[in-house]
């Protein structure tokens, strides 16, 4: 499963990067919004430090303005990934831009419905929010399980990209359905290190390790 970080933050992509975790980025507004940065220099500037897809994503609510929006976006790098949201027009707006050969994130899928009329769009990437969902009482992961079970039915390209990752458990069923990207902020891709009994180990080997006298440098 690719990791894709879901964050407008550099220092924290930059941070991620050079570990090996970073497949590519997502953003929104709401994350272009946390940054406090202009969205063509930070969209920019990520796209200098990540080589995999990086997710920018489109205001308008009119296809032809989605797709000059998409066009504007697209020119930043060639690592762009047009996100467009799962309306009609945006659909319409996938349709151009996919056709023009751009890359092209369907977001705000809560259903398999939107999921695969997005794979008839020609969409590169589908994004389902988990999250959400499990927010109305829905279970995200079913929705998951039951794209990957259509996708594959038919043969369809685009990729899953659970988005709305909330819990390290999330990025475990995740990757168990066959989500071809998962979506994270940089706190839940850092917790997946994290373990009690890592914790608990550690320290029962250094307080062993002390008694010894010993130093290894
Ligand atoms: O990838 C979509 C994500 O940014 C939305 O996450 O937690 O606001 O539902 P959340």
């Amino acid at each position: 499963m690719k990791f894709f970080v879901d964050t407008a933050d550099v220092a924290a992509i930059a941070e991620l990067n050079a570990l090996g975790m970073v497949d590519g980025v997502t953003t929104n507004p709401s994350l272009i919004l946390k940054s406090g940065r202009d969205i063509l220099e930070v969209t920019k500037e990520i796209c200098s430090i990540v080589a995999g897809p990086v997710s920018a994503e489109v205001v308008s609510l009119k296809a032809d303005e989605m797709i000059a929006e998409g066009r504007k976006l697209a020119d930043i790098a060639p690592n762009i990934t047009v996100k467009v949201p799962l309306t009609w027009d945006g659909l319409k707006a996938c349709k151009v831009l996919s056709d023009a050969g751009h890359m092209v994130n369907v977001t705000l899928c809560f259903s398999a419905n939107q999921a695969l009329i997005a794979a008839k769009a020609g969409a590169t990437f589908i994004s389902p929010f988990i999250g959400r969902l499990d927010d109305i009482n829905m279970d995200g992961l079913d929705l998951i399980a039951d794209i990957r079970t259509i996708y594959d039915n038919y043969n369809f390209k685009t990729q899953i990209l659970a988005a709305s990752i909330r819990t390290v458990n999330h990025v475990t069923e995740c990757a168990r359905i066959g989500a071809d990207v998962m979506t994270a902020p940089p706190e839940v891709i850092r917790k997946l290190a994290s373990h009690p009994l890592t914790d608990a180990g550690l320290a029962q080997f250094l307080k062993d390790w002390e008694k010894t006298g010993q130093k290894i440098l």
